[in-house]
C-alpha cells in the first residue's frame, strides 16, 4: 500500500520525493522509496550501520547504510541516532541477506525527524516485562508485542463488522448512559454531573499524593435522575431486533466489579448480536460461524504477528486457532458438565480450588478451563443453566421442571468464558412474574416490557467479550494487554 501524497518528504529541490511505502507491504524493487518510523536499535560497524526501524505496519525493517555511500548530512545523523528517534530513510528495498526479515532497505539517506534522549526514554532497552509496559501505556504501542496486539485487534474488529454485514445484520449504536441494569448484578458505575463549585473543589479533592479524598461532594446525578454507565447493550439491541430483525452492537461496556484478575476489566468492548425469530440454537450457530470467520481472517491477514506470538508466548497458538476454525464446537448441557466435573474432582479434590460442584454452581474459571482444555480440547458451549444463577431476561425451559433457562456460555481453551448468551423471555406474564421474584422495579422497564406487549417474538442473542477474544487469538496471558488503555481498579490515569 502506498500512502497519500501528504506523506511525501518536504523538500525544496525540484526532484520528486520518493514514494513512501509501509514496511508491511515493502517489496524488493529498483524504485527509490522512503520509509518513516521510529528507531528500535542502531548498530554501527566500520563500514556499515544497521538501523532497525518500526513504522507500525509490521514488526520492523532493517535499514542498511553503507557508510561510504551516504551523504555528509546522513553521516552526521547516524552519529546522533538513538533508540526512539523518529526518522525518514530513503533507499531501495532489497531481498534481505540476514534472513530475519524477507526484505530490508538499502538506504542512501537518513534524517532524524524527532530526536530521543536515550537516558530518559522509557523504552531504551530492548526487552521489558509486560507489567512494566502497562505503566507506560502511552508509549507501549511502540513495542513489538503491543503493536502486534493492536494490529490483530484492529483486524478482528474489522472482520466482526464484515461478518455481520455479510449476514445482513444492521449495526446499532446503543447508549452508554442508561438507567437500566441489564445483568441485574448491581455492578454499575454511577454518572454524575459536575457543577462549577465541584470543579473548583477538584484540586482540593486530592490529597498530597494525588489520591481522591473521601467525603467530597462531586455534584448531582444525571440532571436530577439516576443514571449509570451501561453494563451491556443488549436491552437496546432487543428493541432494534424486534424491528429490524437481525442487529448487532459493538461498543464499550462497564462493570464496577472489583476484580483484579487476568480476565476482567472495568471497561471492555462487547459485540452483541440480537436476532428476532430465533432460539438458543440459532444463537449458538451464529456465535460459532462468527468466531470461525473472524479467527480464520486473523490467520490469513495477521500471519507475521501470529507467528511472533507463537514464537514468544504460546508455541501451540496457530494449531489451536486452526482447530477452532476447522472442528465443530462441542455442545454440552450444564447438567452433563457438572457430572463430568464431579467425576474428575472426585479423583483428587485437593487439586481444585473450588471442589464443591453441584447443580446450581456458577462455574469457576478452573472448571471452565478444565472442560475446554482437558476434557474436550475444544471450544465448548455449555447450555441450559440453572435459572437461579442467570439473568432475569432469559427464557425458561418449558420441559425442565422450571429449573433451567435457555442460556449458553462458550468456553475456550486458555481463556475460559468467551461468550455468554441466551434466548430471551418473550412472554409478558412470565417475564413480569420473574422480575417481581427478583425484586426488580417493573416501572423502570416499561419500555422493555412493551416489546412483549406489542407483537412479541421469540428472539435470542449473545455477548462476546472483545478483549477476551484478542487475548485468545494472540495467546497472551493478561487481558490488560489486549486493550490500549486498560481500566481496572486503581488504574484510569492515561
Ligand atoms: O456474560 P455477560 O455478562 O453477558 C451479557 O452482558 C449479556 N447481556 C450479553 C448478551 O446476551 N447480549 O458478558 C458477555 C461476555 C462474557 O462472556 C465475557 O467474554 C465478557 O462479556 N465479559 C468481560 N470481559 C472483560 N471484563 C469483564 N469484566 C467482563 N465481563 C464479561
Amino acid at each position: 500500500t502506498t500512502s497519500s501524497s501528504s506523506s511525501t518528504t518536504t523538500t525544496t529541490s525540484s526532484t520528486p520525493s520518493p514514494r513512501r511505502v509501509k514496511t508491511a507491504s515493502a517489496q524488493a524493487s529498483d524504485e527509490l522509496v522512503s520509509i518513516k518510523g521510529w528507531v528500535r536499535t542502531v548498530r554501527r560497524q566500520k563500514t556499515v550501520a544497521f538501523v532497525e526501524v518500526n513504522d507500525g505496519s509490521s514488526l520492523e525493517i532493517q535499514c542498511v547504510l553503507p557508510l561510504e555511500g551516504v551523504d555528509d548530512a546522513t553521516m552526521e545523523e547516524i552519529n546522533e541516532l538513538t533508540t526512539g528517534c523518529s526518522v525518514h530513510a530513503i533507499g531501495k528495498i532489497i531481498e534481505s541477506q540476514g534472513g530475519k526479515q524477507s526484505v530490508e532497505l538499502s538506504a542512501t539517506s537518513l534524517r532524524i525527524i524527532g530526536s530521543c534522549p536515550g537516558e530518559t526514554y522509557p523504552l531504551a532497552k530492548k526487552r521489558h516485562s509486560l507489567e512494566y509496559l502497562r505503566t507506560i501505556a502511552h508509549l507501549r504501542p511502540r513495542t513489538n508485542t503491543i503493536s502486534a496486539v493492536a494490529r490483530v485487534r484492529s483486524t478482528l474488529a474489522g472482520s466482526i463488522h464484515a461478518f455481520f454485514q455479510k449476514e445482513g445484520f444492521n449495526y446499532v449504536q446503543t447508549p452508554l448512559i442508561t438507567a437500566s441494569d441489564c445483568e441485574g448484578a448491581g455492578e454499575m458505575f454511577r454518572v454524575t454531573t459536575l457543577e462549577i463549585d465541584d470543579v473548583e473543589k477538584l484540586p482540593r479533592a486530592k490529597d498530597e499524593e494525588g489520591n481522591m479524598q473521601a467525603g467530597v461532594d462531586y455534584g448531582s446525578d444525571f440532571f436530577g435522575k439516576a443514571a449509570f454507565l451501561t453494563v451491556s447493550g443488549q436491552l437496546g439491541g432487543e428493541t432494534h431486533a424486534c424491528a429490524l430483525g437481525d442487529v448487532y452492537t459493538f461498543g464499550p461496556t462497564f462493570r464496577a466489579e472489583n476484580s483484579q484478575t487476568a480476565r476482567h476489566l472495568a471497561e471492555f468492548w462487547m459485540v452483541e448480536p440480537e436476532m428476532a425469530f430465533a432460539d438458543l440454537t440459532s444463537a449458538m450457530d451464529n456465535a460459532e460461524s462468527m468466531l470461525k470467520f473472524v479467527v480464520s481472517t486473523a490467520l490469513e491477514k495477521c500471519d507475521e504477528d501470529l507467528t511472533f506470538f507463537g514464537n514468544f508466548f504460546d508455541k501451540g497458538l496457530k494449531d489451536r486457532l486452526h482447530k477452532l476454525v476447522n472442528v465443530p464446537f462441542v455442545r454440552l448441557p450444564y447438567r452433563d458438565a457438572i457430572k463430568y466435573l464431579q467425576e474428575e474432582i472426585a479423583k483428587d479434590p485437593s487439586k481444585w480450588q473450588f471442589p464443591e460442584v453441584e447443580f446450581g454452581t456458577d462455574l469457576a474459571t478452573e472448571h471452565e478451563r478444565w472442560l475446554a482444555e482437558t476434557k474436550f480440547e475444544s471450544a465448548v458451549f455449555v447450555y441450559n443453566y440453572p435459572k437461579k444463577i442467570k439473568a432475569f431476561y432469559m427464557r425458561d425451559n418449558d420441559d425442565d421442571g422450571g429449573e433451567t433457562v435457555n442460556a449458553m456460555d462458550l468456553l475456550v481453551p486458555g481463556v475460559g468464558e468467551l461468550v455468554g448468551g441466551s434466548q430471551r423471555e418473550e412472554r409478558l406474564d412470565v417475564l413480569v412474574e420473574k422480575m417481581k421474584e427478583l425484586d426488580l422495579n417493573i416501572d423502570d422497564y416499561w419500555w422493555y416490557l412493551d416489546l412483549r406487549r406489542f407483537g412479541s417474538v421469540p428472539h435470542a442473542g449473545y455477548g462476546l467479550g472483545f478483549e477476551r477474544l484478542v487475548t485468545y487469538v494472540c495467546g497472551i496471558e493478561n487481558i490488560r494487554d489486549a486493550i490500549a488503555f486498560p481500566r481496572y481498579p486503581g488504574n484510569a490515569e492515561f
